[in-house]
């Protein structure tokens, strides 16, 4: 409760079957009073990390790159929760969704891996149902960085699964 939420959807349709999740997890975490920022990534300007390793100082710029990352920086910094929303593509998340798993590198090299003992979600969908390389992709990456995993919804219809754990933060 209480609690500060991001959601990075990597899905391209504004109101596909991604967005259908992530607005039920947003309902449920709003019911018990927290506050969620959902950023629809495609239509944002965002490249691709150049590899340059030159973290900045600044929390809110710390990317040799200046573009619309510094609006995910500055929410990103103070967040309790990090959510990871995607459809499937080719067995995996979107290159999108990648994208900006990538340019979080600036920010935590900026104020050091530690001070981010961030929370994490899960929220995907797909026709098949083969979500394994993107849920290994996941739980690496929290798993590596020291954060919790709060849980994983997989699944077109789950809107009633994505409510309860987003009631549940
Ligand atoms: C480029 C592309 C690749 C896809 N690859 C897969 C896949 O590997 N496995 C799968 O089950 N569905 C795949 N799909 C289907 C989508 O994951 C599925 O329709 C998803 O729910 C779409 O989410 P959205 O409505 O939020 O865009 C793919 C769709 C696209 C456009």
């Amino acid at each position: 409760m209480n609690k500060k939420i991001i959601i990075l959807n990597g899905a391209a349709r504004k109101n596909g079957n991604t967005a259908k999740l992530v607005e039920s997890f947003e309902d449920g975490a709003k019911s018990v009073g927290n506050q969620v920022k959902t950023f629809y990534l495609d239509g944002m300007e965002i490249h691709s990390c150049k590899g340059c390793l030159r973290a900045g100082r600044d929390s809110k710029s710390p990317c040799s790159q200046k573009d619309d990352m510094e609006q995910i920086y500055a929410e990103f910094e103070e967040a309790d929760v990090v959510v990871f929303a995607s459809p499937v593509y080719f067995w995996t998340i979107t290159g999108t969704l990648k994208t900006v798993a990538d340019r979080l590198y600036a920010e935590l090299e900026c104020l050091g891996y530690s001070k981010f003992p961030k929370k994490s979600v899960l929220l995907m969908t797909a026709d098949g149902g083969d979500y394994s390389q993107a849920v290994t992709w996941y739980r690496t990456y929290e798993r590596n960085l020291g954060w919790k995993n709060l849980g994983e919804v997989l699944g077109k219809g789950k809107t009633k699964e994505a409510y309860r754990l987003g009631a549940t933060i």
